[in-house]
């Protein structure tokens, strides 16, 4: 039985979802790929390297109180870090630095939040491959939709031509009541904020740059592609406007907001804003906070992928999902 490791940096509601499944789990790692799984470190924002709260002191196998920053990754001995802070494609946020030492070191990182990856995206795949150390994104790249996943192994064998993403969850729901409750941008945004559905700075998903994000993300880790933000047209939904939303209705087309991406003699163009398919389109029926990804290529046609998960559990789970492939190379190359 081989241990390994684990410390999260990042102790939101995603990375406390991680931290309860990923311990609720213990056995099947134990079982499926003789890994004796620890749970050695957590860093918050909030709390500094602390005990996190719902979870029993006896689960974690250290805990330094007041320690933070990249130092405790060395601190703590651990073998994978999952990476869950704040997420700001500006800057690279806090998670960059953490991400940075982990990969440096040659460990293996998984990566739920989006600012770093966005922001140094092609360095830190250089970095890991350099270290040999794995970098994984199921969680930032759409999480419960399979993104990276489907170009890495499904359509391995393929050149894709195509990639249209209905990637955020939210503006998915805001369009599906503007269009089938009639109401105008600023009052669907409302409702779903008294819902708890919308975030209560909604910018990052309503103008489009959680959609460009992930859309990067699915292009330079699926595609080994090499797009920034400044590569980007990005519209987001709010000027959406009455006659717009008439003109759709009249017309039976159903409005979607859309990160696309197409691949033409070696170039790679993207873009994200409002697209419209009528009925007969599948993407016309990703209703509610549904996500999507339609993958067309060149030998194995077009592919759909949909996925109805939503945050936290969902994130944790994509992130354990690539826990579950680290795993097994790790065993891989024990052998
Ligand atoms: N706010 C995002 C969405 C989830 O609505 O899809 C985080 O990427």
């Amino acid at each position: 039985m081989s241990v390994v490791r684990i410390a999260i940096a990042g102790f939101g509601s995603v990375g406390r979802a991680t931290a309860h499944l990923l311990l609720s789990r213990r056995q099947r790692y134990r079982e499926v790929h003789g890994a004796e799984i620890r749970l050695v470190a957590v860093c918050g924002s909030r709390s500094g390297l602390a005990e996190p709260d719902g979870l029993e002191a006896g689960h974690l196998d250290a805990l330094e109180p007041g320690m933070s920053g990249p130092a405790f990754i060395d601190a703590s001995g651990a073998d994978i870090l999952i990476e869950a802070g704040p997420s700001d494609f500006r800057t690279g946020g806090p998670g960059l630095a953490y991400i940075r030492s982990t990969l440096s070191a040659g460990r293996d990182a998984i990566v739920i939040s989006k600012g770093a990856l966005v922001h140094s995206g092609p360095d830190l795949r250089a970095l890991a491959r350099s270290t040999g150390a794995m970098l994984k994104l199921s969680g930032a790249a759409a999480a419960a939709l399979p993104t990276i996943d489907l170009l890495d192994h499904s359509l391995r064998g393929c050149e894709v031509l195509e990639i249209e993403g209905i990637l955020n969850a939210t503006t998915n729901y805001l369009l599906d009541a503007m269009m089938n409750q009639n109401l105008g941008f600023d009052e669907a945004l409302a409702r779903a904020q008294a819902g708890g559905f919308a975030e209560a700075d909604p910018r990052n998903d309503t103008e489009g740059w959680d959609t460009a994000s992930k859309l990067i993300l699915i292009a330079n880790f699926g595609l080994d592609a090499d797009l920034t933000m400044d590569d980007l047209v990005v519209e987001g939904i709010g000027s959406i406007a009455a006659h717009d939303l008439e003109t759709w209705q009249k017309h039976r087309l159903v409005p979607k907001l859309v990160g696309s991406l197409s691949r033409r003699d070696g170039v790679t163009r993207a873009a994200v804003g409002v697209r419209t398919y009528p009925l007969s389109d599948p993407l016309a029926h990703v209703s509610g906070k549904n996500k999507a990804i339609r993958i067309t290529t060149d030998a194995m046609g077009e592919t759909i992928a949909i996925g109805s998960g939503t945050e936290p559990l969902a994130t944790a789970a994509a992130a354990l999902k690539d826990l579950e492939h680290i795993l097994t190379a790790r065993a891989a190359r024990a052998t």
